[in-house]
């Protein structure tokens, strides 16, 4: 199979598997971060293909739309298989996927890697990343702010995780769209409390 037909295919999985899911992690995010990442791979001169199918497949088995349990290499290389992909592709593309997800702590090392982490953290900040944080928030039962617990809400995320994108982006053309998207996060949140208090 030639990588345009191996692309297609897995667009297709992804978007059998992911439409309709309610937590952000839908395939319009997935579109949304191929689309980015290989927008950032044509200026960083990396690998097109091996970024645009990490890309399409950075959530697929991950811990968190799985109750906790990690599936993706698993995931992954069966798919890929199915495909006829050679076995040093699926297992760089894995090495990717695995080092892409911010709670899994670990190191983007290839430029590619570098390239879907700062595509899909794009993802999570902006208007976009505004509804996809109370979207995720709410399928947790987590609270949108409360002054008495605000660490247990999803307002609390902006400062454990969103404010801080901007300055972990790899590439120099993510941490441009970072920085108005980061802007837009704070003049929310100002905004917010103005409304809580009464002030707006
Ligand atoms: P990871 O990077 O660990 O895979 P994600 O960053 O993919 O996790 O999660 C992506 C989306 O889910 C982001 O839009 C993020 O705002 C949202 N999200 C993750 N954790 C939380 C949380 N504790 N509260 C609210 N939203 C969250
Ligand atoms: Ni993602």
């Amino acid at each position: 199979m030639d990588q345009q037909s191996i692309l297609e295919a897995v667009r297709a999985f992804v978007c059998r598997e992911f439409s309709g899911e309610g937590t952000g992690h839908d395939f319009f995010h997935l579109e949304r971060v191929v689309k980015t990442a290989v927008r950032i791979a044509n200026r960083e001169h990396a690998d097109l293909f091996l970024t645009e199918l990490a890309a399409w497949l950075h959530d697929v088995g991950d811990h968190k739309l799985n109750n906790g349990v990690d599936k993706s290499a698993e995931q992954i290389t069966a798919i890929l298989k199915e495909l006829n992909v050679p076995v040093d592709i699926i297992s760089n593309v894995i090495t990717i996927v695995s080092q892409v997800s911010f709670s899994k702590g670990k190191t983007a090392e290839s430029i590619e890697a570098k390239i879907v982490q700062d595509a899909d953290r794009l993802d999570a900040i902006g208007a976009i990343g505004l509804a996809r944080v109370f979207a995720f928030g709410g399928s947790k039962q987590r609270e949108i702010y409360n002054p008495k617990h605000p660490d247990q809400t999803t307002i609390q995320h902006f400062y454990d995780k969103l404010l801080k994108l901007k300055d972990l982006m790899h590439t120099e053309t993510a941490r441009q769209i970072a920085l108005e998207r980061h802007v837009y996060l704070e003049s929310f949140l100002k905004r917010f409390y103005d409304e809580w208090n009464g002030e707006a």
